[in-house]
């Protein structure tokens, strides 16, 4: 597959992960199947991740090591802001930086030690 192709599957990925996340925070009807969506996108966003490190030669770099990371990070958040009871008002814009800091990792590529 082309390194393009990997890159757009990420970015469905982090839509599926936005869809269940929201879903998830909104607390209403089918919790479960938001879940199984957020679920769904954490696992295409780290496949197509990795993907695009293989095809790009690029190794194990330090930003991919981050966002390994922080994709932990983006897994546990539904359940960390439901357990610190934070209003959407907060989780929201908490969640949107998150991703801002995976993107501009993912763009820049910034070594970083
Ligand atoms: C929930 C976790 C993640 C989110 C929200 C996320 C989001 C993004 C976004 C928005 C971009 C910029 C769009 C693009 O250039 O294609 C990007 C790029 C990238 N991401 Fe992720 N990412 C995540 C996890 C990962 C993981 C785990 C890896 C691999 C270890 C990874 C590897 C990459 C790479 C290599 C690029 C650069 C693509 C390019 O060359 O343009 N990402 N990511």
């Amino acid at each position: 597959m082309p390194y393009t192709t990997y890159q757009i599957i990420h970015l469905i990925g982090l839509a599926a992960i936005a869809i269940g996340t929201g879903g998830m925070m909104a607390n209403g009807n089918n919790r479960k199947i938001f879940a199984i969506w957020q679920g769904v996108g954490l696992l295409v966003v780290l496949i197509a991740g990795f993907g695009m490190l293989a095809k790009g030669h690029l190794g194990f770099p330090h930003f991919a090591i981050v966002k390994t990371i922080l994709w932990v990070l983006v897994a546990a958040l539904p359940v960390i802001l439901r357990k610190l009871k934070a209003p959407l008002s907060a989780a929201i814009p908490v969640w949107l930086a998150l991703v801002g800091i995976l993107a501009w990792l993912g763009v820049t590529k910034p070594v970083l030690w």
